[in-house]
Protein backbone atom coordinates (compact mmCIF):
# COMPACT_ATOMS: atom_id res chain seq x y z
CA UNK A 1 0.00 0.00 0.00
CA UNK A 2 1.19 3.32 -0.55
CA UNK A 3 2.34 5.23 2.35
CA UNK A 4 -0.47 7.63 3.74
CA UNK A 5 -3.43 5.59 2.39
CA UNK A 6 -5.61 3.93 4.86
CA UNK A 7 -6.79 0.08 4.14
CA UNK A 8 -10.16 1.51 3.57
CA UNK A 9 -9.37 4.55 1.00
CA UNK A 10 -7.49 1.94 -0.63
CA UNK A 11 -10.83 -0.43 -1.16
CA UNK A 12 -12.78 2.33 -2.05
CA UNK A 13 -10.48 3.80 -5.05
CA UNK A 14 -9.99 -0.24 -6.39
CA UNK A 15 -13.91 -0.43 -6.34
CA UNK A 16 -14.18 2.78 -8.14
CA UNK A 17 -11.85 1.69 -10.61
CA UNK A 18 -13.14 -1.61 -11.49
CA UNK A 19 -16.38 -0.18 -11.13
CA UNK A 20 -15.51 2.04 -14.07
CA UNK A 21 -16.33 5.47 -12.36
CA UNK A 22 -13.14 6.94 -13.86
CA UNK A 23 -15.52 6.33 -17.15
CA UNK A 24 -17.46 9.48 -17.42
CA UNK A 25 -20.25 7.76 -19.73
CA UNK A 26 -21.06 4.56 -20.36
CA UNK A 27 -20.54 3.18 -23.73
CA UNK A 28 -23.37 3.52 -26.18
CA UNK A 29 -22.71 1.67 -29.15
CA UNK A 30 -21.18 -1.28 -30.41
CA UNK A 31 -18.67 0.23 -32.70
CA UNK A 32 -15.58 -0.96 -33.29
CA UNK A 33 -13.24 -2.74 -30.66
CA UNK A 34 -16.24 -2.62 -28.14
CA UNK A 35 -15.15 -3.34 -24.30
CA UNK A 36 -18.81 -4.22 -22.72
CA UNK A 37 -17.49 -7.92 -22.58
CA UNK A 38 -14.81 -6.78 -20.66
CA UNK A 39 -13.09 -8.42 -17.13
CA UNK A 40 -12.03 -5.30 -14.38
CA UNK A 41 -8.16 -5.79 -15.20
CA UNK A 42 -7.65 -5.99 -11.89
CA UNK A 43 -9.06 -9.73 -11.78
CA UNK A 44 -6.72 -10.61 -14.88
CA UNK A 45 -3.26 -9.14 -13.70
CA UNK A 46 -1.27 -9.77 -10.90
CA UNK A 47 -0.16 -6.30 -9.07
CA UNK A 48 3.16 -5.33 -8.78
CA UNK A 49 5.88 -7.34 -6.80
CA UNK A 50 8.72 -4.05 -6.13
CA UNK A 51 9.58 -0.86 -8.00
CA UNK A 52 12.39 -2.20 -9.52
CA UNK A 53 15.84 -1.70 -7.80
CA UNK A 54 17.78 0.27 -9.90
CA UNK A 55 21.41 -0.29 -9.70
CA UNK A 56 22.15 3.88 -10.07
CA UNK A 57 22.53 5.88 -7.28
CA UNK A 58 19.34 7.63 -6.35
CA UNK A 59 20.18 11.77 -5.75
CA UNK A 60 18.55 13.75 -3.35
CA UNK A 61 15.62 15.00 -4.55
CA UNK A 62 16.87 18.82 -6.64
CA UNK A 63 16.38 21.95 -4.72
CA UNK A 64 13.61 23.58 -7.72
CA UNK A 65 12.21 22.51 -11.15
CA UNK A 66 15.00 23.86 -12.67
CA UNK A 67 18.06 21.50 -11.23
CA UNK A 68 15.03 18.87 -11.89
CA UNK A 69 15.13 19.75 -15.10
CA UNK A 70 18.71 19.50 -15.57
CA UNK A 71 19.10 16.21 -13.17
CA UNK A 72 16.48 14.80 -15.71
CA UNK A 73 18.97 16.12 -19.01
CA UNK A 74 22.29 14.72 -17.30
CA UNK A 75 20.78 11.13 -16.60
CA UNK A 76 18.85 10.86 -19.79
CA UNK A 77 22.04 11.53 -21.89
CA UNK A 78 24.34 9.57 -19.73
CA UNK A 79 22.00 6.54 -20.79
CA UNK A 80 23.86 4.71 -23.90
CA UNK A 81 21.39 1.77 -23.57
CA UNK A 82 17.60 1.86 -23.21
CA UNK A 83 18.54 -0.32 -20.18
CA UNK A 84 20.46 2.07 -18.73
CA UNK A 85 17.84 4.82 -19.08
CA UNK A 86 14.98 2.47 -17.21
CA UNK A 87 17.31 2.40 -14.52
CA UNK A 88 18.30 6.57 -14.51
CA UNK A 89 14.47 6.78 -14.56
CA UNK A 90 13.58 4.47 -11.71
CA UNK A 91 16.54 5.93 -10.02
CA UNK A 92 15.50 9.58 -10.61
CA UNK A 93 14.24 12.16 -7.57
CA UNK A 94 12.99 14.64 -9.55
CA UNK A 95 9.78 14.55 -10.13
CA UNK A 96 6.98 15.21 -7.48
CA UNK A 97 4.67 12.62 -8.67
CA UNK A 98 7.53 9.84 -7.32
CA UNK A 99 6.42 10.39 -3.89
CA UNK A 100 2.75 9.63 -4.18
CA UNK A 101 2.73 6.49 -6.57
CA UNK A 102 4.08 3.08 -6.03
CA UNK A 103 7.13 3.20 -8.28
CA UNK A 104 7.95 3.73 -11.45
CA UNK A 105 6.14 2.94 -14.96
CA UNK A 106 8.68 2.53 -17.57
CA UNK A 107 7.36 0.84 -20.15
CA UNK A 108 5.67 -2.43 -21.39
CA UNK A 109 6.32 -4.31 -24.94
CA UNK A 110 9.32 -5.20 -26.25
CA UNK A 111 12.23 -2.75 -25.93
CA UNK A 112 13.41 -1.52 -29.29
CA UNK A 113 10.45 -2.07 -31.30
CA UNK A 114 9.37 -0.40 -34.46
CA UNK A 115 6.59 0.93 -32.91
CA UNK A 116 6.57 3.03 -29.97
CA UNK A 117 3.69 4.26 -28.31
CA UNK A 118 3.63 7.10 -25.54
CA UNK A 119 1.05 7.59 -23.64
CA UNK A 120 0.34 10.42 -20.86
CA UNK A 121 1.15 9.14 -17.75
CA UNK A 122 0.14 5.69 -15.76
CA UNK A 123 -3.26 5.06 -13.88
CA UNK A 124 -4.26 3.33 -10.76
CA UNK A 125 -3.74 0.08 -13.06
CA UNK A 126 -0.74 0.66 -14.15
CA UNK A 127 0.82 1.91 -11.11
CA UNK A 128 -0.61 -0.75 -8.91
CA UNK A 129 1.26 -3.19 -11.84
CA UNK A 130 4.02 -1.86 -12.56
CA UNK A 131 2.95 -1.55 -16.48
CA UNK A 132 1.96 0.94 -18.60
CA UNK A 133 -2.16 0.92 -20.26
CA UNK A 134 -2.95 -1.89 -18.37
CA UNK A 135 -6.14 -0.60 -17.27
CA UNK A 136 -9.41 -0.59 -19.81
CA UNK A 137 -8.00 1.99 -21.92
CA UNK A 138 -4.76 -0.30 -22.33
CA UNK A 139 -6.96 -3.34 -23.30
CA UNK A 140 -8.48 -1.43 -26.00
CA UNK A 141 -5.52 0.06 -26.59
CA UNK A 142 -4.69 -3.13 -27.53
CA UNK A 143 -7.23 -4.43 -29.33
CA UNK A 144 -6.70 -0.90 -31.50
CA UNK A 145 -2.86 -2.66 -31.87
CA UNK A 146 -4.55 -5.85 -32.76
CA UNK A 147 -6.59 -4.17 -35.39
CA UNK A 148 -3.24 -3.54 -37.19
CA UNK A 149 -1.09 -6.73 -36.67
CA UNK A 150 0.83 -5.56 -33.81
CA UNK A 151 1.32 -6.70 -30.11
CA UNK A 152 3.14 -5.99 -27.24
CA UNK A 153 3.33 -9.27 -26.82
CA UNK A 154 3.89 -10.29 -30.73
CA UNK A 155 2.53 -13.35 -31.86
CA UNK A 156 3.10 -15.01 -35.49
CA UNK A 157 1.89 -12.67 -38.56
CA UNK A 158 2.10 -9.58 -35.74
CA UNK A 159 4.60 -6.29 -35.40
CA UNK A 160 6.23 -5.43 -31.85
CA UNK A 161 5.11 -2.40 -30.16
CA UNK A 162 6.87 -1.04 -27.04
CA UNK A 163 4.55 1.28 -24.56
CA UNK A 164 5.66 3.77 -22.64
CA UNK A 165 4.50 7.30 -21.10
CA UNK A 166 5.13 10.83 -21.07
CA UNK A 167 5.23 10.28 -17.19
CA UNK A 168 6.37 7.90 -15.10
CA UNK A 169 4.39 8.13 -11.69
CA UNK A 170 0.87 8.33 -11.20
CA UNK A 171 -0.56 11.45 -10.54
CA UNK A 172 -2.56 11.51 -7.62
CA UNK A 173 -6.32 11.31 -8.02
CA UNK A 174 -6.00 10.49 -11.72
CA UNK A 175 -5.17 13.92 -12.76
CA UNK A 176 -3.58 14.59 -16.18
CA UNK A 177 0.18 15.58 -15.69
CA UNK A 178 1.20 19.14 -14.66
CA UNK A 179 3.08 20.91 -17.49
CA UNK A 180 5.64 21.24 -15.06
CA UNK A 181 5.50 17.51 -14.76
CA UNK A 182 5.79 16.63 -18.20
CA UNK A 183 8.61 19.24 -18.97
CA UNK A 184 10.76 17.30 -15.94
CA UNK A 185 10.23 13.87 -17.58
CA UNK A 186 10.79 15.15 -21.54
CA UNK A 187 14.08 14.67 -21.18
CA UNK A 188 14.02 10.81 -20.28
CA UNK A 189 10.86 10.43 -23.13
CA UNK A 190 13.45 11.96 -26.06
CA UNK A 191 16.25 9.77 -25.04
CA UNK A 192 13.53 6.76 -24.88
CA UNK A 193 12.69 7.53 -28.62
CA UNK A 194 15.74 8.12 -29.58
CA UNK A 195 17.50 5.33 -28.02
CA UNK A 196 14.99 2.98 -29.45
CA UNK A 197 15.18 4.17 -33.42
CA UNK A 198 11.54 3.61 -33.64
CA UNK A 199 9.93 3.58 -37.27
CA UNK A 200 6.66 4.99 -35.70
CA UNK A 201 5.63 6.43 -32.72
CA UNK A 202 2.61 7.17 -31.94
CA UNK A 203 1.34 9.39 -29.62
CA UNK A 204 -1.95 8.70 -27.76
CA UNK A 205 -3.59 11.96 -26.85
CA UNK A 206 -2.79 15.66 -25.78
CA UNK A 207 0.14 15.02 -23.14
CA UNK A 208 2.79 13.44 -25.32
CA UNK A 209 1.86 15.34 -28.76
CA UNK A 210 2.14 18.68 -26.97
CA UNK A 211 5.11 17.44 -25.53
CA UNK A 212 6.96 16.48 -28.47
CA UNK A 213 5.42 19.39 -31.02
CA UNK A 214 4.93 22.14 -28.63
CA UNK A 215 3.32 23.64 -31.04
CA UNK A 216 0.78 21.57 -32.47
CA UNK A 217 -2.80 22.36 -32.04
CA UNK A 218 -5.55 19.61 -29.60
CA UNK A 219 -5.52 16.27 -30.33
CA UNK A 220 -9.26 16.59 -32.24
CA UNK A 221 -7.55 18.92 -35.02
CA UNK A 222 -3.87 17.19 -34.84
CA UNK A 223 -4.71 13.36 -34.98
CA UNK A 224 -4.41 11.18 -38.12
CA UNK A 225 -1.16 14.09 -39.11
CA UNK A 226 2.07 12.69 -39.90
CA UNK A 227 4.66 14.55 -38.99
CA UNK A 228 8.30 13.71 -38.11
CA UNK A 229 10.12 14.70 -34.91
CA UNK A 230 14.02 15.15 -34.96
CA UNK A 231 15.97 13.63 -32.49
CA UNK A 232 19.28 15.28 -30.71
CA UNK A 233 21.49 12.61 -32.74
CA UNK A 234 19.26 13.70 -36.31
CA UNK A 235 17.69 10.96 -36.59
CA UNK A 236 14.32 11.89 -38.37
CA UNK A 237 11.40 9.91 -36.51
CA UNK A 238 7.50 9.76 -37.68
CA UNK A 239 5.14 10.09 -35.35
CA UNK A 240 1.18 10.16 -35.71
CA UNK A 241 -0.79 11.59 -33.02
CA UNK A 242 -4.09 9.29 -32.34
CA UNK A 243 -7.11 9.68 -29.53
CA UNK A 244 -6.21 8.31 -26.40
CA UNK A 245 -7.91 5.07 -25.77
CA UNK A 246 -9.54 6.35 -22.36
CA UNK A 247 -11.43 8.87 -24.95
CA UNK A 248 -12.60 6.46 -27.27
CA UNK A 249 -14.23 4.86 -24.55
CA UNK A 250 -16.17 8.00 -23.42
CA UNK A 251 -16.78 8.82 -27.03
CA UNK A 252 -17.09 5.88 -28.59
CA UNK A 253 -18.41 7.42 -31.76
CA UNK A 254 -14.92 8.95 -32.41
CA UNK A 255 -13.31 5.03 -32.87
CA UNK A 256 -14.17 5.84 -36.30
CA UNK A 257 -11.60 8.45 -36.70
CA UNK A 258 -9.33 6.74 -34.58
CA UNK A 259 -9.66 3.07 -37.16
CA UNK A 260 -9.01 5.70 -40.28
CA UNK A 261 -5.78 6.66 -37.89
CA UNK A 262 -4.96 3.28 -37.30
CA UNK A 263 -4.97 2.74 -40.98
CA UNK A 264 -2.18 5.67 -41.76
CA UNK A 265 -0.11 4.33 -39.16
CA UNK A 266 -0.29 1.01 -40.91
CA UNK A 267 0.49 2.67 -44.09
CA UNK A 268 2.79 4.57 -42.44
CA UNK A 269 4.56 1.62 -40.94
CA UNK A 270 4.84 -0.54 -44.12
CA UNK A 271 6.15 2.61 -46.02
CA UNK A 272 9.09 3.21 -44.05
CA UNK A 273 9.55 0.14 -43.53
CA UNK A 274 9.73 -0.34 -47.36
N1 LIG B 1 -3.19 6.08 -19.99
C1 LIG B 1 -1.96 6.44 -20.41
O1 LIG B 1 -1.82 7.43 -21.10
N2 LIG B 1 -0.94 5.68 -20.06
C2 LIG B 1 -1.05 4.58 -19.34
O2 LIG B 1 -0.06 3.92 -19.07
C3 LIG B 1 -2.34 4.22 -18.92
C4 LIG B 1 -3.40 4.98 -19.25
Amino acid sequence: MAAGRSDEAEAILRFYEEAGVTTAEAETSGGLWTMKDEEPASKKAPSRTAAPSPPIASKAAPASAADGLADAEQAAGSAQTLEELCQAIAAFEGCSLKHGARGPVIYDGILGADVLVLGEAPGAEEDRIGKPYVGRSGQLLDRMLAAIDLSRAPKEGQGAVCLSNAVYWRPPSNRNPSKAEVATCLPFMKRFIELSRPKLVLLTGNVPNQALFPDAPGITRDRGKVKVHETSDGQKITALPLFHPAFLLRQPIQKRWAWRDLLTAKATLNETLS
